[in-house]
């Protein structure tokens, strides 16, 4: 089947997201309506507090909006209680946080594992994969130290590795490269796309760095919490 014959991956339907910052009221999305397609790098772009982070948050079902609709893999999101949610995402999304949130006690490889004892991977095959990945990222050598005992791009890669190990269908990437020198967010951009090629993942990255937006399919701007462009092949 064509990719563009496919069902979008990500569709959102007049969301809102409002936040309550004392007596005021921050509408950080206003009625942003779009549908990202399977497969492809899509990249949001926008100022600092346009809402990118607020809106990966949304797909990645660790937020709720405040009004609309938010469907993922075809689910729709709000149809499902929290324990579903949470399974329904360790089992379909990778999240990449702006700020890494790796577990301090636990070193590169346990953190890189996690994921996979979540959905009950048996051990050998948990062990294969933790330690291909770490591999993958440049990691092998540092993979039982702790989250303190790295780089800000160390600590970066094992966010990569530990979104990627389970082999998602759908990657979420808040500023995925920020952290790391231009050689090292090369590779990480050609990792990513060959995990794209592999297994068709999807990427939504939100950025400002012009090496990753230059491997963009898709493109959507936004400001002020509002859809301004999209450009992309599909559209
Ligand atoms: N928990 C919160 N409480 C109140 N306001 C919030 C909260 N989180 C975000 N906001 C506000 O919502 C708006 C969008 O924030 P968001 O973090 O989504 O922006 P961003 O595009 O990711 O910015 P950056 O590029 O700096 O990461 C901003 O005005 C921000 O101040
Ligand atoms: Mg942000």
């Amino acid at each position: 089947m064509q990719l563009e014959a496919m069902p979008p991956v990500v569709r959102l339907t007049h969301v809102s997201r409002t936040y309550q910052a004392g007596a005021l009221e921050v509408r950080a999305l206003d009625d942003l309506t779009l549908e990202i397609p399977p497969g492809r790098f899509s990249v949001v772009i926008g100022a600092s507090g346009s809402g990118k982070t607020t809106l990966l948050n949304l797909i990645g079902c660790i937020d709720a909006p405040s009004a609309g609709a938010v469907e993922v893999c075809q689910q729709k999101v709000a149809e499902l209680d929290d324990d579903a949610v949470a399974d329904f995402r360790a089992r379909n999304i990778g999240f990449i946080f702006q700020t890494f949130s790796l577990i301090p006690v636990l070193s590169a490889y346990e953190n890189v594992e996690y994921p996979l004892l979540l959905v009950g991977m048996p051990g050998p095959e948990r062990r294969r994969r933790t330690l291909a990945m770490l591999e993958a990222v440049g990691l092998a050598a540092q993979a039982q130290r702790r989250p303190n005992e790295l780089s800000g791009g160390q600590k970066q890669r094992v966010a990569i590795a530990r979104a990627l190990v389970k082999q998602p269908q759908l990657v979420l990437a808040d500023e995925p490269t920020a952290n790391l020198d231009s050689a090292t967010g090369a590779s990480i951009i050609s990792l990513m796309r060959r995990v794209q090629a592999d297994s068709h993942t999807t990427f939504i990255f939100a950025t400002h760095d012009p090496q990753l937006m230059s491997h963009a399919d898709e493109i959507f701007a936004i400001r002020d919490g509002a859809l301004l462009e999209h450009r992309g092949s599909a559209s």
